[in-house]
């Protein structure tokens, strides 16, 4: 049956459907922060604050947020935010993300934590889309997954900086996070209340970390991939990286995750490259908020999900998860 948007009016209402027809591990994952969820509340706080100076008596046709970004052609300065696991939020989420944002004009970034690979999204659509890469130890695999986006030609890398430290994040330990969920009981209990999202990952052989498992040394089997991504995660990350994975991608390389100024400085320093300002940090991690307060740069029916840094180099747009987070799984 198709679907029925013509009701949501707003991400929240999105979220709340979500939450209806979503597995309480995914639905969790995807709404909450680390710790005591301190700076996931703090943040958006934050953007009740922002208001948007409203001119008047100006001639306002023609008027467009059509723009470029990181010299692409969009139909407004957002990008779809990298979020891990959307393939478990709905069968074959990054999929029908990628296409829903091909659609709209706007850049896509598939997760290096996604369900459907690299390989999946680029079969399934024609534009290019961004890759979003967690430095690993396994510098192999690491190198493996630059040349698989490249091969994919997707059109800018984006390196994730601020997650080389997992948090903690009480709410999956409590639901014993895993992909595909372990057949215990409790989850027994709650999928029977999801039927059409049980049915939908049924049809479909997406169900676990695409990008990883088979290409990775040791994760032979989804059991050990738990285990496996915790360990890997590189403390070491360091601005040599960066050169490193700079030259090897030979592309449009975007930081994601910086919070301090210096950081910034040190970024735009080491070659002009765009930098990307995002709240990782409230999903993962308990740290002060970035250090100049969001600033408004454009407009959106979803005001609530505005929030951006300052702006460095040359991308000036908003990169967003939330309408994506829930929208995959609408009516
Ligand atoms: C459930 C969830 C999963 C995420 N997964 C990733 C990820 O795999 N890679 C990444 O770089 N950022 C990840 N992020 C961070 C988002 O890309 C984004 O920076 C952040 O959520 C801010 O966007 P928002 O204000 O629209 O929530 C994730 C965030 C959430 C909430």
């Amino acid at each position: 049956m198709k679907p029925d948007l013509s009701k949501i009016t707003c991400i929240e209402d999105l979220r709340v459907v979500a939450k209806r027809k979503v597995p309480k591990m995914f639905y969790d994952y995807a709404d909450t922060g680390s710790w005591t969820e301190h700076t996931y509340r703090a943040n958006s706080r934050d953007f009740e604050d922002i208001q948007f100076r409203q001119r008047v008596l100006v001639d306002m046709t023609g008027r467009t947020l059509a723009t470029t970004m990181v010299g692409q052609k969009v139909h407004m300065p957002v990008a779809i935010a990298p979020t891990g696991l959307t393939g478990m939020q709905h069968a074959d989420g990054e999929i029908l993300g990628a296409r829903a944002a091909e659609k709209f004009g706007v850049p896509f970034t598939l997760s290096t934590m996604s369900i459907c690979s690299i390989e999946d999204v680029a079969e399934n659509t024609s534009a290019p889309f961004w890759f979003q890469l967690y430095v690993m130890r396994d510098r192999p695999f690491m190198e493996d997954l630059i040349h698989r986006a490249q091969a994919a030609k997707c059109s800018a890398l984006v390196l994730t900086a601020d997650l080389q430290v997992l948090g903690q994040r009480h709410k999956d330990i409590k639901n014993g996070l895993s992909t595909p969920p372990k057949p215990t009981l409790k989850n027994w209990i709650n999928l029977a209340t999801k039927p059409e999202w049980c049915m939908k990952m049924l049809n479909t052989q997406r169900r676990t970390f695409r990008n990883i498992v088979g290409h990775a040394q040791n994760v032979g089997d989804v059991s050990s991939l738990s285990s496996w991504t915790a360990e890997q995660f590189d403390p070491r990350l360091s601005w040599d990286d960066v050169s490193r994975i700079k030259d090897l991608w030979g592309g449009k390389l975007i930081i994601k995750g910086i919070l301090d100024p210096e950081d910034a400085e040190l970024a735009v320093k080491s070659g002009q490259m765009p930098l990307w300002f995002p709240t990782t940090a409230a999903a993962n991690w308990m740290v002060p908020h970035p250090p100049s307060k969001p600033c408004p740069i454009l407009f959106l029916r979803w005001a609530v999900t505005l929030k951006f840094g300052w702006i460095a180099a040359s991308v000036a747009a908003k990169m967003c998860s939330k309408p994506w987070r829930w929208g995959p799984r609408a009516p």
